[in-house]
């Protein structure tokens, strides 16, 4: 795709002369709107790693990158030194509300996990499967005939979303409007909005949706033994008193924001790598058992989230002194990819047996969604390549990543030959 130097051309200057400490310092949007070639941010990152285990990033109001797995590791799995309370440290600022559980800190966050663990567990996530497999299937069919399409918008951001309207128990003809909301939300345009809305403003509304939705939830409640998510955390209580109204709408919210679009960026990566590797994709086709080993592997080397925190206290990561209040982001982007870890990091290889990646996070905060994800990763490419066992990029495939805390290609343009025209 790109080499580092279009790569670094796409984040701007790079100048690792500077030091703050013993960090290179790296004047560079990685986080900043607007959008850059596809698979240049790995790149990025990989020139990271290779270069220093922490780079302090002048964006925003500037933080550390981390980009090597212990030391990512030991910052998630030390919370008491590294908060979960930020927000955004590349956008500056301070949070005008936080997500719930994932900007909480131990004993509140402890509290959430409890009553969210049952919902996530593998065995009621595996309940899932049929709904699942058959939104893809009908997502699937009606592309199939069309020869082609952007499998980011048509497939990869559909297909997640459905899934989340269909656990909260909401009509599938909101469909576009979560799309909408959601893209505003992760994936803001240069001029930092989409469809005019600000990330904050989307937000705001689709908070304002949930908020809604309550009051007419309480209104006709639910009657139905098996309740949807939304329906369900209503019930919840802490120490015997029900949730506030507040917290319910954090959780909502953060539901949506981390449960849509992460699968879609995961999904996106996956079908790019299996357009631009035939071989890859024969061995899927031939033998769908290698998908669950599959999946990993392309989590591994395609991780789209790198959270931050917050420092409680002086510090020092790997000779880099770390003050209090500052913000440290883990490069998850850049751990899985690591040759100190991996032989032939960078190489997608189904055959790899132990694949100990982070891009699911690690320590208190590890994704709850993880089993649900994998889940729908893993259906979404058996009924994918069951119907459209071949395809390729489009012969003028012009596509880009988003420039955000969220990486995630913004389309995929694939073509192959409809059916009608088979021979
Ligand atoms: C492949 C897709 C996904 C990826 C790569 C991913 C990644 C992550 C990561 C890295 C974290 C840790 C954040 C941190 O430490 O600050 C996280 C947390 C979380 N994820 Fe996911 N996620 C995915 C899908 C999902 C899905 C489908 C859901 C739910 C429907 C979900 C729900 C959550 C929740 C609730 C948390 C917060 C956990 C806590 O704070 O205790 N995720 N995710």
């Amino acid at each position: 795709m790109t080499d580092a130097a279009t790569a670094e051309s796409a984040f701007g200057a790079m100048e690792p002369h500077v030091h703050r400490g013993q960090c290179p310092v790296q004047h560079t949007a990685l986080n900043s709107g607007g959008t850059r070639p596809p698979l240049s941010g790995y790149e990025l990152f990989d020139k990271l790693r290779d270069e220093a285990p922490v780079h302090w990033i002048d964006e925003g109001r500037g933080y550390h990158l981390l980009t090597r797995q212990e030391d990512i590791l030991a910052v998630a799995q030390d919370p008491l030194l590294f908060s979960s309370r930020y927000f955004l440290p590349q956008l500056g600022g301070e949070p005008p509300f936080i997500l719930k559980p994932v900007n909480l800190d131990a004993p509140e966050h402890t509290k959430w996990r409890r009553l969210l663990a049952p919902v996530f567990a593998p065995g009621a996530v595996a309940a899932w499967d049929d709904r699942i497999r058959t939104r893809a299937g009908e997502l699937i069919d009606d592309l199939l005939p069309r020869g082609g399409c952007d499998a980011v918008r048509d497939f990869a951001l559909r297909l997640p979303t459905s899934i989340f309207l269909s656990l909260m128990g909401l009509p599938q003809s909101e469909l576009d409007q979560f799309l909408l909301w959601e893209t505003a939300i992760l994936h803001p345009g240069a001029d930092g909005t989409y469809a005019g809305l600000s990330p904050l403003e989307a937000q705001d509304a689709v908070t304002r949706y949930f908020a809604d939705l309550l009051v007419q939830r309480r209104s006709a409640p639910t009657t139905s033994d098996e309740k949807d998510l939304f329906s369900l955390a209503m019930t919840w209580t802490f120490d015997g008193e029900p949730i506030s109204d507040d917290d319910l709408l954090s959780f909502y919210l953060l539901m949506f924001e981390a449960g849509l679009d992460t699968v879609t960026a995961e999904l996106g990566y996956g079908m790019l790598h299996l357009a631009t590797h035939p071989q890859d994709r024969a061995r899927l086709v031939a033998d769908p058992s290698l998908i669950p080993n599959a999946v990993e592997e392309l989590l591994r080397v395609y991780p789209i989230v790198n959270s931050p925190r917050v420092l409680t206290r002086d510090a020092e990561i790997n000779g880099c002194p770390v003050r209090k209040g500052e913000y440290v982001v883990m490069g998850m982007s850049s751990a899985g990819r690591d040759e100190a870890l991996f032989e032939n990091a960078t190489t997608v290889d189904f055959d790899r047996t132990r694949i100990p990646h982070l891009t699911f996070g690690a320590g208190p905060h590890r994704c709850l969604g993880s089993h649900l994800a994998r889940h729908e990763l893993a259906i979404a490419y058996e009924e994918w390549h069951k119907r459209i066992p071949e395809y390729r990029l489009a012969d003028d495939a012009d596509f880009d990543e988003a420039v955000s805390g969220l990486w995630g290609l913004n389309s995929l343009p694939l073509v192959w030959d409809a059916p009608a025209s088979r021979s």
